[in-house]
């Protein structure tokens, strides 16, 4: 069943396609809104080729889609990347990792020359923090990390069950009102044994492209 949040979503993806007209080469993310992207991808074949994913889940849609998919490694290059998030602010700052890719999403953010977030509508906010904010962290460090985080007045809740593509687990940490998302994500990456904070602030996305019922707003 195709729902409103979808036909957002997909219009979106859509919008984003037309933006990696020359762009061989791109970073590719992870979600519902960005398996719409590699949908569009797949009804054009040629017009991506090559691409960086940043999961495995991504990588089997792309290779799936005729898309190539490489290692970073492998490139001294990237142009742009194409990915999802989880709540946006009007400054393009991001809270990422609900579907538990940050990490890779981070670098691969962190190598592009272009960061194209595609959200729907519902996924605007004023200020960041109402959904539970990912922190990816070495597994024999959660409790030691989930320890500082309440001491910051956190309620980091683990991702039982869940191990990233990195070996790694997830603490979702609740009740957070990041005023200053650069601050915060800054002093969250100098606890020990944090691996990725899912706020993408200090790297913010370049152009957020909104589906809503009507049409695509970018911001
Ligand atoms: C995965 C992410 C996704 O971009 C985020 O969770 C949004 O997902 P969706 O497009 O399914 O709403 O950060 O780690």
């Amino acid at each position: 069943m195709t729902t409103d949040g979808d036909l957002k979503k997909r219009r979106a993806a859509q919008a984003a396609l037309e933006l990696v007209k020359d762009a061989t080469t791109i970073g590719v993310g992870t979600g519902s809104t960005v398996n719409f992207f590699i949908e569009a991808l797949a009804a054009h074949p040629g017009r991506v080729r090559r691409a960086v994913s940043s999961s495995a889940a991504s990588s089997v849609r792309l290779r799936a889609a005729g898309v190539v998919v490489l290692d970073l490694n492998e490139l001294s290059d990237l142009d742009l990347y194409v990915d999802g998030a989880d709540e946006a602010s009007a400054a393009r700052h991001l809270i990422k990792g609900g579907g538990g890719a940050l990490t890779r999403e981070k670098i691969i953010a962190a190598a592009a020359r272009r960061f194209i977030c595609i959200v729907d509508d519902s996924k605007l906010v004023h200020t960041l923090g109402k959904f539970p904010l990912p922190i990816e962290v070495i597994p024999m460090a959660r409790t030691l990390v989930a320890r500082q985080l309440m001491a910051g007045g956190g309620r980091p809740v683990w991702r039982e069950g869940f191990v990233t593509d990195n070996g790694n687990h997830i603490l979702d940490v609740h009740g957070l009102s990041i005023a200053d998302p650069v601050a915060l994500e800054r002093d969250l990456n100098q606890i020990t044994g944090v691996v990725t904070v899912g706020l993408f602030a200090v790297r913010p996305a370049d152009v957020l492209l909104v589906g809503t019922a009507q049409a695509v707003l970018t911001r």
